[in-house]
């Protein structure tokens, strides 16, 4: 295969405009108000996935929003590579933080990115990185370069757990048969240090609801005499971790996956300044589980962390007053071994158990999902590795994320192959934040390097 350079300079203004019609979009699949955009952009992919070359496309409805399934099947002996991603975003609040508005892009340079990058909503998760390899097909059977078979899978709702996802993958495993998973769905260390990502954190998510009295109080009449649900859960939430930021819960870490010394410090050698790290979020120290460096507590450590608070008077002004209830959505992040039904059973009972008398507690489980390694050894991982470090010039570290993409294991379970994660974004890319985007480097070095996977994936299979 020649080099995919000249294909990408010749194209590169009409690959960022496309990508740029699909990022006005608000594919908001959290809220039912943008349903018509989360549809429309469906549409989209599909009618992309046409142009790039695809013999056939379907929308798949679901009791949600649909799937957008594509296949180019030129031999069936030849191996199958099945690309997932997601074309549904994160909502974009807090609105008045972006410094222009999320569903309209606009390119500016950032210290990281001289060469230009798009600021919107899913720039980088996922639309942007999904995109990239829409755009490796469109060079591949333009240029009679896709040496394999290919299938697309591309949902809408893996914002909010990919629970009809599941469903779908369950029903289709023979259409959906192949050799190897490839997602863009994650990131890398730096642009000049690639990197590929081989592990994803499990995720069980909760929410809790504490109830005092039957009505919110006068917090003079009964402040002192009744319990206060908001003290209460705030008690109840410290008291989940103890002075070395270990976590209380019973059983928690009973499974928990311990690195040997020899694999610690293999990941301590992978480049990281915490000086840098402070510095680009303004804070004077870090902060955690006793033991363990940064890098090990965002990826291989399991964690409990508060995503919401709420109840009582948030308005203007002060109101005088004790709330009836008090609610909290809380996230636990898992490494492999944990089973997150059994993390979320234990994390139900213990917070039961420690309610004080005077209060009652709910805890509703929301969505969840295992964790997920990739072996070093795996062929589609030595495939990326050569792709890498035929456009890179280097050679990739392996690196565990801290981000979970839980239908990366049941795809495991129910379609017995291995995913390989080449995700091309920076952790500075602000994803789930205001101010999201995506390196126009990254999203070029993305297209150029994924048919080379194609290439040496398909060479190696042989
Ligand atoms: N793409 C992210 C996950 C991710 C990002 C993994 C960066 C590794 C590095 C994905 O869209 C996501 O946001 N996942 C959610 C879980 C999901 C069930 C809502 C997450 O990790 O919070
Ligand atoms: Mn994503
Ligand atoms: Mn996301």
């Amino acid at each position: 295969m020649q080099s995919v350079k000249p294909y990408i300079n010749d194209n590169k203004n009409r690959f960022i405009t496309e990508l740029i019609e699909l990022l006005k979009i608000p594919s908001i699949s959290a809220d039912s108000a943008y349903k018509t955009d989360v549809l429309t952009t469906a549409d989209m992919i599909k009618t992309s996935l046409e142009k790039a070359g695809c013999d056939h496309v379907e929308i798949c409805e679901t009791e949600g929003y649909p799937i957008v399934y594509g296949e180019k099947m030129i031999d069936k002996n030849l191996p199958t590579v099945l690309v997932y991603g997601h074309y549904d975003v994160q909502p974009p609040d807090p609105l008045n933080l972006w410094n222009s508005p999320p569903f309209e892009p606009v390119i500016q340079n950032t210290d990281l990115h001289p060469e230009g990058a798009i600021f919107a909503r899913g720039a980088c998760d996922d639309k942007g990185q999904m995109y990239m390899h829409v755009k490796a097909l469109e060079y591949m059977t333009s240029q009679n370069e896709l040496p394999c078979n290919v299938k697309f899978m591309i949902e809408g709702e893996e914002e909010v757990g990919s629970v009809n996802l599941s469903k779908f993958v369950k029903a289709n495993r023979e259409k959906l048969a192949n050799d190897v998973i490839l997602i863009s769905d994650t990131g890398m260390i730096a642009k000049d240090v690639p990197s590929i990502t081989t592990g994803l954190r499990g995720l069980s998510y909760v929410e809790v609801e504490v109830t005092g009295p039957n009505r919110d109080l006068h917090s003079g009449l009964y402040g002192g005499a009744v319990a206060n649900p908001i003290n209460v859960l705030a008690k109840m939430i410290a008291s989940l971790h103890d002075d070395n930021n270990h976590i209380t819960i019973p059983g928690f870490y009973d499974k928990v996956e311990e690195l040997s010394a020899e694999e610690r410090a293999e990941m301590a050698k992978a480049p990281f300044s915490l000086e840098d790290y402070k510095k680009a979020l303004d804070i004077d120290a870090v902060y955690g589980e006793k033991g363990y460096s940064t890098n090990e507590r965002n990826s291989i450590r399991p964690t409990l962390d508060v995503n919401g608070i709420w109840g009582g008077y948030t308005g203007e002004g002060a109101k005088t007053v004790i709330a009836s209830k008090a609610y909290a959505k809380i996230s636990m992040r898992l490494v492999p071994h944990q089973d997150w039904h059994e993390i979320t059973a234990l994390f139900k009972s213990h917070f039961e158990n420690i309610a004080p008398a005077g209060v009652k507690v709910k805890v509703t489980p929301h969505h969840g999902g295992q964790g997920y390694v990739t072996p070093i050894n795996h062929v589609g991982y030595k495939a990326a590795s050569k792709a890498y470090e035929q456009t890179f010039g280097k050679v990739p570290i392996p690196q565990r994320s801290g981000g979970s993409i839980p239908i990366v294991s049941l795809f495991e379970q129910e379609l017995n192959s291995k995913t390989i994660l080449m995700g091309f974004g920076l952790d500075s890319d602000a994803i789930h934040s205001p101010n999201e985007h995506f390196g126009i480097w990254n999203y070029l070095k993305g297209i150029e390097t994924i048919p080379w996977f194609y290439k040496y994936f398909t060479e190696m299979n042989a």
